[in-house]
């Protein structure tokens, strides 16, 4: 902690005492409902943290190919190296323990394990690989929380079929979660299939920034797709991925192995921007046109009346079979939220071109103002308002729409700029990070006690800075600096409030227990 200067460790003193008074006087407690094993964790992805990227039988997957396209990442990097965490990972356990985090979220990296998807063998070095992670982390008494697949597939199977466009790759995914299960299952107790398959649809069909790059005018520029249709067959071919794989884990492993399976889901809060009735349907739509879209099938076995509505024939249509075994597909919804945003109804009153509003997205306009006043803070990124108001919102809704399902806030966190004209003092005081985390907890909080939402984890984004997708290294979210050349980690001030966070409500769970 050399580079901590004394005003930082005023300042942290200020912020630790502040802390530490809302957790006595505002009581937040997240012990959720009676359980003390509530999880507190970090969050990460095999892509942005492991490099290593050709090491040890590892093949190129969508994400090595994409990033390695000249124009296609912001400061021209790729995850080549990234934070190396593939051999750095005792060193970042080291960090976690110093936390006293109690669960790690991380990604497998299919093309690690299986390099030709399910059209080749094995590669033992990649199940060895995290078969070390594992234990290292349940040495430390670290709970794994394990995605299979968060953006990245083997560049194999996107070649062979277009990725997610493909009824087949519905069996490769079904064959890779098998392998998962089979060798890791034994102790990883939580499982999540896909992160984020909303923002996977969206932004590698409608606007193509993610590969495989499809999308037609006026979504985007690119050599092929069709922005008004293909996401919705990703979608559909991700959700019947998703049924296969629950129903492979809870077939054959399940009830041996005592884990959950989920999906995580990016979790927008919109606000109608009046009280209209037509801007809250709108909102309404937005959310239907966004995590519905995936968990309806999933926990009630359809679409959104929404979705059917104006889509018609563009929306593939399930199977009987398909609905019996998607009803009730999941344990729990793991939540990755970070921000809201106005919606405003573009049906009855059309709009002027702008997100949201055609209808293949449900005719809502997604913006951050209303009379010229953004929703919450800006950040270091355009997507990112500080508005912990959405957290209870998006919480509740979640709880009322789909009966109290188990729920974890698998990911939650704040950016700012990479700057190499920042002093020590900005880069390390991340008071704005410290404030944003302790505001949205304390939302949290309130949700679990008032509403009685049934949230048993909270993960932060992120552990490190990272490689940040299409944004390259030119935005952090690290409770950790990582220096790029050396990648030493280095903690900043939101690290200890975080750690000083977790004592606090390991106390209060366990002196609730006495
Ligand atoms: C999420 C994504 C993460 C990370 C984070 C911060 O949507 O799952 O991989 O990039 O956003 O932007």
């Amino acid at each position: 902690m050399e580079v901590l200067s004394v005003s930082h460790a005023f300042l942290m003193t200020e912020i630790m005492c502040f802390s530490i008074l809302v957790v006595s006087c505002n009581h937040i407690s997240l012990k959720g409902n009676s359980q003390s094993n509530f999880l507190f964790g970090t969050a990460s992805s095999s892509y942005q943290f492991e490099g290593a990227f050709l090491n040890d039988g590892k093949s190129l997957n969508n994400w090595d190919v994409f990033s390695h396209k000249p124009g296609n990442i912001l400061d021209g990097t790729n995850g080549d190296i990234a934070v190396d965490q593939y051999h750095l990972y005792q060193e970042d356990l080291d960090l976690m323990d110093y936390i006293g985090v109690n669960s790690y979220r991380f990604s497998i990296s299919w093309a690690r394990i299986l390099p030709k998807g399910r059209f080749g063998k094995v590669n033992r070095a990649g199940i060895d690989h995290y078969n070390k992670l594992i234990d290292a982390l349940l040495l430390r008494g670290i709970q794994p929380f394990v995605t299979l697949t968060h953006y990245d597939i083997p560049q194999e199977l996107e070649d062979r079929y277009g990725a997610w466009l493909s009824p087949l790759l519905q069996e490769d995914f079904r064959y890779y979660a098998d392998i998962c299960f089979k060798f890791f299952g034994d102790r990883v107790k939580y499982w999540s299939t896909f992160n984020e398959p909303n923002v996977l649809a969206i932004r590698g069909y409608r606007s193509g920034i993610y590969p495989p790059s499809h999308c037609s005018l006026p979504f985007g520029n690119c050599i092929s797709g069709d922005s008004e249709r293909e996401p919705f067959i990703a979608a559909h071919n991700i959700i019947l991925s998703h049924a296969a794989a629950v129903n492979v884990y809870r077939t054959k492993y399940q009830k041996k192995q005592e884990g959950s399976i989920g999906i995580v889901m990016n979790a927008v809060w919109y606000e109608p921007i009046s009280s209209s009735l037509e801007d809250k349907l709108a909102a309404e739509r937005a959310q239907s046109f966004y995590i519905n879209w995936f968990l309806d099938p999933i926990v009630h076995g359809r679409y959104p009346a929404e979705m059917h509505e104006l889509l018609g024939d563009d929306l593939p249509e399930f199977s009987m079979f398909d609905m019996e075994m998607l009803k009730n597909g999941l344990d729990f919804i793991g939540i990755n939220h970070y921000t809201s945003f106005y919606s405003k109804d573009c049906m009855i009153s059309p709009c002027e071109p702008g997100p949201g509003v055609s209808r293949t997205e449900g005719y809502a306009l997604r913006t951050a103002q209303k009379d010229g006043i953004y929703i919450g803070e800006p950040t270091a990124v355009d997507w990112l308002y500080v508005h912990p108001q959405g957290m209870e919102k998006m919480v509740t809704y979640i709880k009322e729409r789909y009966n109290n399902t188990p729920m974890f806030i698998t990911e939650n966190g704040y950016a700012e700029e990479a700057n190499s004209n920042t002093t020590n003092e900005e880069q390390f005081n991340d008071v704005k990070r410290v404030e944003y985390m302790r505001s949205y907890l304390q939302a949290l909080a309130d949700t679990m006690r008032t509403k009685g939402a049934d949230v048993r984890g909270y993960f932060v984004w992120s552990l490190l800075d990272n490689f940040e997708w299409t944004s390259g290294y030119t935005v952090q979210f690290g409770l950790h600096h990582v220096d790029n050349v050396t990648l030493k980690r280095t903690p900043r001030l939101s690290a200890d409030w975080y750690r000083q966070f977790i004592v606090n409500n390991t106390l209060q769970i366990l002196s609730a227990q006495e």
